[in-house]
C-alpha cells in the first residue's frame, strides 16, 4: 500500500517557533526521508473560517503567510503538494455524507471541541459549522487516503474520529475505499509544548509571546533578551531554577551538542551548562546570547529563503494553484468512488439504468 501524508494548518497567523519544532522541522525531514509515495499539506482555510467566519479577511491575509513559511522552511513543491482547503470542494461534499455516519453525542464527547468551545464562549451557541468540523477533518484526511497525519497531540482526537468514520463508512457500504489513517506525534516531549517567551503555556499571538519564523534578526534578538527565566535567580552566584526557566526549555528544544562547540565551549553539553545554572554562577544573560546564537542558526537560512520567496509573490500564488489542482484531481478521485460505495452514481452506472429498463419491461 502507498505511504501518503496529509497535514495541514489553519492560516490564523504567521507560524512561529512552537509550529516550527512541534511539526514543521519533522515534515521537512519526512519530506525528504524518500519514504513516502505522496504528500499533501494543506492550508485549512475552510476550517478557519469555522470559528472565524466574521473575520474572512484575516483568513485571506494570512493563506500567503503560511506559504511562505511553508517554503522557507524548506517544504518543496516538487515533493510536498501545498494547497488550499476551500477550493478542493470535494472536501466539502465528502463531509455532507460522511455527517451521516456520525452522532451529536459522538462529536459533544470530543476532547478537543469540548475545550475549543470552552475557549471560546460558545457554550451557549455553537455554530453548526464549528461543531462538525471533526467531521471536514475526517474528509481532508480520507479524501487523499492518507496513512500518516503528522499532528500535534492535541490533534489525536480528530485522528480517531476520522478512524471512526472510515471503519463505518467501509462497513456500512460494504466497501474497502477509505483508508484508516495514523497520527504521527513528535517524539520530544518539549517539541509538543514549545512555551512562550513569557514562559506561559503555549505560544499566542494574542499573549504576544511568540517568536515568529518571520521575525527579522533584532526582532528575534529583543524578544530572547527579555524572556522570562527565574525570577529568584537575582545574582549571579545565586543557584537557578531550570523547571519553567523558558530559556532553558528553548535550549532544550534547540541546543545540539554542536552548537556548545561552536558557540559555548565552556560546557560540552545542556546537561552541564543547567548543573552550573542549578548550582549558581551563570547569568541569565550568558544563556540567553547562547539561546539567540542556537535560534538565529536555525533561523537564518529560513530568513534568507524568505526573502528570495517575498520578491516573487505570483510565484507563490502559482505554487498553490498547481498544488491545488494536483489535490483537486485526486479527491475526486476518492469521491467518485465514495459515491459509487453509496449508490449514488446513477449516471456512470449504465447497468443501473438498462435493469430500471428492464423491470418496466416484464
Ligand atoms: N486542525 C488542524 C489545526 O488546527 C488543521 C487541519 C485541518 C488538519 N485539517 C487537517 C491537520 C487534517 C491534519 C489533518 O492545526
Amino acid at each position: 500500500m502507498s505511504k501518503i501524508i496529509l497535514t495541514g494548518d489553519r492560516p490564523t497567523g504567521k507560524l512561529h517557533l512552537g509550529h516550527y519544532v512541534g511539526s514543521l522541522k519533522r515534515r521537512v525531514e519526512l519530506q525528504n526521508s524518500g519514504e513516502f509515495d505522496k504528500i499533501f499539506i494543506m492550508i485549512a482555510d475552510a476550517q478557519a473560517l469555522t470559528d472565524n467566519f466574521d473575520n474572512p479577511d484575516k483568513i485571506r491575509d494570512n493563506i500567503i503567510e503560511v506559504a511562505l513559511d511553508y517554503l522557507s522552511v524548506g517544504l518543496d513543491p516538487a515533493k510536498a503538494n501545498i494547497f488550499i482547503q476551500s477550493a478542493v470542494t470535494e472536501l466539502t461534499e465528502l463531509t455532507f455524507y460522511y455527517a451521516n455516519l456520525v452522532t451529536v453525542s459522538r462529536l459533544e464527547r470530543n476532547p478537543t471541541v469540548k475545550s475549543e468551545i470552552q475557549m471560546r464562549n460558545f457554550e451557549t451557541s455553537i455554530p453548526v459549522g464549528f461543531f462538525t468540523y471533526p467531521i471536514s477533518q475526517a474528509s481532508d484526511i480520507t479524501a487523499f487516503k492518507a496513512t500518516t497525519v503528522p499532528v500535534g497531540e492535541d490533534q489525536l482526537p480528530m485522528i480517531e474520529q476520522a478512524r471512526e468514520i472510515v471503519r463505518k463508512f467501509n462497513g456500512t457500504y460494504n466497501a474497502e475505499v477509505l483508508v484508516e489513517p495514523e497520527a504521527l506525534i513528535p517524539q520530544n516531549s518539549v517539541c509538543c509544548r514549545l512555551p512562550g517567551t513569557d514562559g506561559k503555556a503555549k505560544m499566542s499571538k494574542s499573549l504576544g509571546n511568540c517568536i515568529y519564523l518571520s521575525d527579522p534578526a533584532d526582532v528575534v534578538k529583543q524578544k530572547v533578551m527579555s524572556m522570562f527565566t527565574d525570577p529568584d535567580h537575582i545574582q549571579i552566584n545565586d543557584p537557578g531554577k531550570i523547571e519553567g526557566n523558558a530559556v532553558f526549555t528553548y535550549l532544550d528544544a534547540f541546543a545540539t551538542d554542536e552548537d556548545f562547540a561552536e558557540f559555548l565551549p565552556d560546557y560540552k553539553n545542556l546537561d552541564e551548562m543547567k548543573e552550573h545554572y542549578q548550582r549558581g554562577g551563570l547569568g541569565d544573560v550568558k544563556c540567553k546570547k547562547f539561546l539567540l546564537n542556537v535560534i538565529n542558526k536555525e533561523l537564518e537560512p529560513v530568513r534568507a529563503r524568505r526573502a528570495e520567496l517575498e520578491k516573487d509573490i505570483p510565484a507563490v500564488y502559482d505554487i498553490l494553484r498547481k498544488g491545488t489542482e494536483v489535490a483537486q484531481a485526486e479527491a475526486a478521485k476518492t469521491l467518485a468512488e465514495v459515491k459509487a460505495a453509496m449508490r449514488i452514481n446513477y449516471f456512470d452506472d449504465a447497468a443501473l439504468i438498462q435493469g430500471q429498463q428492464d423491470k418496466y419491461n416484464k
